[in-house]
């Protein structure tokens, strides 16, 4: 068996993982990462759209922003269609000031492991059988096999950055942990097209046939969504079907400013509010969908995971700094306060957007008041703003 030594051992190389590496690289400190899938593999998974304020000056603060900057899509607001009225949510005058950039997910990961690359860091991808030993002790360390050899990784910390199915919450004994959870009834059905977004902002659409959304990546590419049973195939839907059923949810102008084209990318996303409380068992953190799932509507998961790996490249650099242990002890209780705030904007967003099948009549009504009064209430709607762009660190 090969053995290798770190300070910081990185479980997953998604955004989480990544974005950790390279704050902790930058502040000196050591970190191996292990990788289940290939690189081409991470880079082709489709996800976020909007990275909040806070998380771009991350990635500035990581030194990765350039990119982003250069061909990231600054937006002061969105739109809501309601039932075939647009509303428009002026998020820079909502906040005093605020806005998202919109900026793919596939390219923050890019960057990143461009930065990783060019610093010669170590990522052991295609790692299999990975198991995690010892964190309740001085002495953690990790197993997996890469290329059919088997490797044992000594190391101070282990961050579980490997989502929502990965080894690293599943590995922590079933007393200590305790998970909140809510699956939705139904999914999002996701669409990447090389053709020109249908409008400057996204559109966040509520409809009798169900919830849509009109993103994008750039100013050539696009992202859309539509809410459909948990049922449904991907199979099931040509793209012919996918843009008929998006332009019949759209009001007539954008139904008639739609440009269409041969999709990149479809997939089907179920829907789940999810959190594992706490985040921390010993030397083991958990960071990002490893420990919360948020869903997509109110656009938080990428932006939760980079405030989770703000806390603890700062809890894990104050501690070779200084030998503190301050911010290790505080790390869960940091980030559960800021994640659960994010967990209600998203189910509140929701539940707001999505026909519920099987709903009481009552609750369709309140939900068209609560509607009525969030368009036509400038208080209402400062709320909104205030939790989409981010709620401070
Ligand atoms: P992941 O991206 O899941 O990365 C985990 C990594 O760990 C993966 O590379 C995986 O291969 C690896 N791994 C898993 N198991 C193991 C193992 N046993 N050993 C080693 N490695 C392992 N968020 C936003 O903020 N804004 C949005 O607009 C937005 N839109 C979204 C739209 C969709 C359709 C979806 C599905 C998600 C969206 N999100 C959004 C959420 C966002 O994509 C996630 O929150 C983000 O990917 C979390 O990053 P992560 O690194 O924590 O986890
Ligand atoms: C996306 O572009 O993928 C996206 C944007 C906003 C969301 C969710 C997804 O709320």
């Amino acid at each position: 068996m090969k053995t290798l030594r770190t300070q910081v051992l990185i479980v997953g190389g998604g955004p989480s993982g990544l974005l950790l590496g390279q704050l902790l690289h930058r502040a000196g400190v050591e970190t191996l990462i292990l990788e289940r899938q290939t690189a081409d593999y991470v880079l082709g998974r489709i996800r976020a759209g909007v990275l909040e304020q806070t998380t771009a000056d991350l990635l500035d603060q990581a030194g990765v922003g350039a990119r982003m900057h250069a061909e990231g899509l600054v937006h002061d607001g969105f739109e809501l269609l309601v039932d075939g009225q647009r509303h428009h949510v002026n998020l820079r005058e909502l906040t005093g000031g605020k806005t998202v950039v919109v900026y793919g997910q596939t390219e923050v990961t890019r960057d990143l492991m461009a930065a990783r690359t060019a610093a010669g860091l170590p990522t052991l991808y295609s790692a299999s059988e990975v198991s995690l030993h010892g964190f309740d002790t001085d002495h953690p360390s990790a197993r997996c096999v890469v290329d059919g050899e088997a490797i044992e990784v000594h190391c101070d910390y282990i961050a579980g950055c490997d989502g929502y199915h990965g080894v690293s919450r599943a590995s922590v004994p079933q007393g200590a942990i305790r998970s909140y959870e809510k699956v939705y009834p139904f999914g999002w059905l996701g669409l990447l097209s090389d053709t020109p977004p249908v409008g400057h902002e996204l559109i966040y659409g509520r409809h009798e046939r169900g919830f849509s959304l009109c993103s994008m990546r750039s100013n050539t590419r696009s992202r859309y969504y539509l809410q459909v049973p948990l049922t449904e195939q991907v199979g099931d839907w040509s793209d012919d079907r996918f843009w008929d059923e998006l332009r019949r949810r759209l009001d007539p102008a954008a139904a008639g400013a739609l440009v269409t084209g041969p999709s990149l990318e479809k997939s089907v996303a179920p829907l789940r509010s999810f959190v594992a409380e706490p985040m921390r068992f010993g030397r083991l953190f958990l960071a990002g969908d490893a420990a919360h799932i948020v869903p997509p509507t109110g656009a938080k998961g990428l932006n939760l995971a980079a405030s989770d790996v703000h806390y603890l490249s700062q809890a894990l650099i104050e501690h070779y700094r200084e030998r503190s242990q301050a911010g290790i002890e505080h790390y869960s209780a940091r980030c559960l306060s800021r994640i659960w705030k994010a967990e209600r904007f998203s189910w509140w967003f929701t539940s707001l957007m999505h026909n519920f099948p099987d709903e009481a009549d009552i609750d369709a009504k309140l939900r068209r008041a609560e509607l009525e009064y969030l368009v036509g209430s400038e208080a209402a709607l400062r709320v909104m703003a205030e939790n989409y762009v981010g709620l401070p660190w």
